[in-house]
């Protein structure tokens, strides 16, 4: 391992730029370093070799990760596997020499942000700054989209809460104030009648007020917990479709941070829904798990299940959309006449993008 600091040279912004170098040459780092200074980078190289020289400085402070292609006892699609598991956003940029089109299509299938031949290395600023330009943008639209997720979610909070407490208030003072007028009529008269026929309308909508106010977003989420919500979940879905719905979660599910409970809540009403509408499943299982440094979700019909390739529409994309954000994973495993299997992993710990730098 080498570590070269360059004297400054064109600068092109004030900040260094961290390159690690995966380089088994020491002549090619230097030219790589040269083209760097040349490009207008103030470029601060770490060269290394070996698998554990690259997993001690793959760090998240890295600006890129330039490799070449053949190294000694290994090569760069085990760097990129290495590089994919660490789930840092930082560009890898093969820098080789003749390698065939199949291999450089396999590394940037791999997780590769873009290749260059050796011999070609004037192109090398311009990726470099292509490639972190690439990340700061899919950066920008997480953050937002992630905002965008947090804010329909307060606001259907808040209109739950306004359903609920003004039109479900309103109501409810109008069935007390018939419930007057009832003992100042004849009991038998025609006015008693459209009487009890206005309470049973005023009864019913009172009903329909607090179950969409619920169904926007169950105060229970907030205030019992994910597992009381998910019953309830069970329990209305079952009512409303037919559909035998059981829950087996982990107690500790229960106080989840918000945008896990939020999240895996949406997820398995969404599962649900698509359950009971498109498979007209008879039984469906929600499972939730919570294991050292992550939670799993399973949702599992009896339907005759789908074809994953062709058929995803708003439910399933919002679904993926949401467990991206908590950096998780979202797999369905169906095929046709054999039900369908939602697995969901979202790893603990990660801060969410939407409150980061506390806004
Ligand atoms: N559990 C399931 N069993 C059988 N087919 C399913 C199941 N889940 C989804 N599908 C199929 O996948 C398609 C896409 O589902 P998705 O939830 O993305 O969209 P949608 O339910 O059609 O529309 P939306 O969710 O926006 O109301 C469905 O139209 C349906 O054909
Ligand atoms: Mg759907």
């Amino acid at each position: 391992m080498a570590t070269g600091k360059q004297p400054a040279g064109p600068v092109v912004s004030g900040k260094p730029l961290r390159a690690l170098v995966l380089e088994d040459d020491p002549a090619d780092f230097e030219i790589l370093e040269h083209h760097l200074r040349a490009a207008g980078f103030r470029a601060e190289c770490t060269r290394v070799e070996t698998e554990a020289e690259f997993m001690a400085h793959l760090q998240p402070d890295l600006d890129v990760v330039l490799s070449d292609y053949k190294l000694a006892g290994w090569d760069a699609i085990r760097a990129l596997e290495l590089y994919r598991a660490s789930c840092l956003d930082i560009p890898f940029i093969l820098v080789s020499g003749t390698i065939s089109e199949e291999v450089a299509v396999e590394c940037m299938k791999r997780g590769a942000a873009d290749y260059l031949l050796k011999d070609r290395l004037g192109r090398l600023g311009p990726a470099i700054n292509r490639a972190r330009n690439d990340i700061a943008e899919k950066r920008l639209s997480e953050s937002l989209s992630s905002r965008l997720l947090k804010a329909h979610e307060e606001e259907r909070k808040k209109v739950a809460r306004e359903l609920h407490d003004q039109v479900g208030g309103a109501m409810a003072t109008l069935l007390l104030g018939l419930n007057d007028l009832d003992s100042g009529l004849p009991p038998d008269g025609p006015a008693q009648a459209q009487l009890q026929a206005l309470k049973r309308l005023a009864e019913d909508n009172v009903a329909i007020v607090r179950n969409i106010a619920l169904l926007l977003r169950p105060s229970m989420l907030d205030e019992l917990g994910l597992i009381p919500a998910l019953n309830w979940q069970a329990r209305e879905v079952s009512r409303r479709t037919g559909m035998e719905v059981a829950v087996e979660a982990d107690d500790a599910c229960d106080h989840l941070p918000d945008e896990y409970r939020t999240c895996i809540y949406r997820l398995v009403q969404e599962s649900l829904h698509n359950a009971a509408r498109h498979a007209k499943a008879a039984q469906a299982r929600v499972t939730v798990r919570e294991e050292p440094g992550q939670i799993r979700v399973w949702i599992q019909d009896d339907g005759p299940g789908f074809d994953t390739r062709h058929q995803k529409g708003m439910g399933i994309l919002g679904m993926e959309e949401r467990v991206r954000h908590l950096g998780g994973v979202f797999h369905i495993d169906s095929k046709p006449g054999q039900g369908a299997l939602i697995s969901i992993l979202l790893p603990r710990g990660r801060t969410d993008p939407a409150t980061d730098g506390g806004s």
